[in-house]
């Protein structure tokens, strides 16, 4: 296929659950454009509203209307997080800030994920965190009085450092973390833009809970890691040229770009502007021949979300690709590590794991066979893209999962193979 013209994504994820989380913690009314409808942001919607938030029902390209209150309420029954990793982590940080007790649970593959990396920071806090099991969920939070942390974490993880920053934020007590690499900087950035005092200096992050937070309006770009699958798309396709429009252009979320760069992908990128204090722009992708790069254990951070496409596209590239260091993919919404190198194997691809690398031969010959998702969205997207390569023809056990974080998904890209034909 080719690709022609323009294509827009979705509301970012992780910006949506972070505005919707501070909208409903603002007293009076805030609205959002452009927020993402997907299962995830509806899973954060949902725990707000029994929370005592009221948001307006989530629908794509209608603005959400969140009346905020300045305490959350207790709730009853269980806070069910669904599937998303963000609702639950920054859930938690927000409870150890209340002085009610409240259990947090997810589905089965949320409910086996580690909350440890964030229970343990938030009982140093002061707040109770108990585990139903070792690990995982379900959690049960009582929160209240809580001291200043400095805190060194063990993984980079944006999940963990929102939920921190939150707990401080709602304790009003100062949190110092350091991070062994920088991960996505959504919460800094938003709290930033309330006036809030968020410094670095010496790799520590200093956050100095003083002020409020007042209602607010503002708009969330399209989510970069959806992109991602389409610029795969468009860098596999025979010929054109395809533009992503409005996406966010976070540095700390396009480090994929310099990965692609590397390989030999033609990507450029326009900034056009900002949005809640994020830069963002447009894509502009072209297709070509990509090489085998090594991507280095301190890059994974910035580009933990597009491992599942960097991987297919490495499959289809001439030489080896080595990603260092990547065993957190074991514990996000699927063995995501595990899933990739079999799945590529299962299709006719040399893929495997060594230790915590991921080690990808690329190969001329089109793609065929099953796979298996483990209901993980990126997976799924990652690997129907895939799939549009010529003589390639691979079958997704659970697509449906895609609406996790990219409602439409499907749609666009029969779109773009219509426009393609035409
Ligand atoms: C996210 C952080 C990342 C990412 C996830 C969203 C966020 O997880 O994989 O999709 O919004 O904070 P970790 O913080 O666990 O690396």
């Amino acid at each position: 296929m080719k690709v022609r013209g323009s294509v827009s994504v979705p509301g970012d994820k992780s910006i949506t659950h972070r505005m919707l989380t501070l909208a409903a913690l603002a007293p009076g009314t805030s609205q959002i454009g452009g927020a993402l409808t997907s299962l995830d942001a509806r899973s954060s919607a949902a725990v707000l509203r029994r929370l005592g938030a009221e948001i307006s029902p989530l629908r794509s390209g209608r603005s959400l209307r969140i009346k905020g209150r300045q305490r959350f309420r207790e709730p009853s029954g269980v806070l069910y997080c669904g599937n998303s990793g963000t609702t639950a982590r920054l859930l938690m940080g927000t409870l150890a800030g209340h002085d009610f007790p409240a259990t947090v649970t997810g589905d089965r593959s949320l409910s086996r994920r580690p909350m440890r990396r964030v229970t343990i920071p938030l009982r140093r806090m002061g707040a109770r965190a108990d585990h139903e099991a070792d690990d995982g969920l379900p959690v049960t939070i009582r929160g209240g009085r809580l001291k200043p942390l400095r805190y060194e974490m063990p993984v980079a993880s944006a999940q963990v450092k929102g939920c921190l920053l939150l707990a401080g934020l709602i304790g009003g007590v100062p949190v110092s973390l350091r991070e062994p690499a920088p991960s996505r900087d959504h919460t800094e950035r938003l709290l930033r833009s309330f006036g809030y005092s968020v410094t670095e200096a010496d790799g520590w992050i200093e956050f100095v809970p003083q002020g409020s937070i007042e209602p607010f309006q503002a708009d969330v770009p399209g989510d970069v890691s959806s992109a991602a699958f389409l610029v795969g798309l468009a860098l596999l396709a025979e010929g054109g040229e395809l533009r992503i429009s409005g996406v966010g252009l976070n540095p700390t979320r396009t480090a994929f770009l310099d990965v692609l760069e590397r390989m030999g992908a033609s990507v450029d990128v326009e900034t056009t502007g900002t949005s809640a204090g994020e830069p963002m722009g447009d894509l502009v992708v072209r297709p070509g021949l990509l090489s085998g790069v090594e991507v280095k254990s301190e890059e994974i951070p910035g580009i933990i979300d597009e491992i599942p496409v960097l991987a297919v596209l490495a499959s289809r590239a001439e030489g080896t690709t080595i990603f260092r260091e990547v065993g957190e993919l074991r514990v996000k919404e699927s063995d995501r590590l595990g899933l990739l190198a079999s799945n590529l194997r299962g299709l006719g691809a040399s893929a495997e794991v060594s230790g915590d690398d991921l080690v990808v031969e690329g190969a001329d010959r089109p793609a065929r066979g099953a796979v298996r998702t483990a209901g993980d969205h990126r997976l799924a997207m990652a690997f129907t893209v895939l799939g549009t390569v010529p003589g390639a023809a691979v079958l997704v056990d659970n697509i449906g999962c895609v609406d996790v974080s990219f409602p439409g998904f499907l749609t666009t890209l029969k779109a773009l193979q219509r426009r393609g034909r035409e």
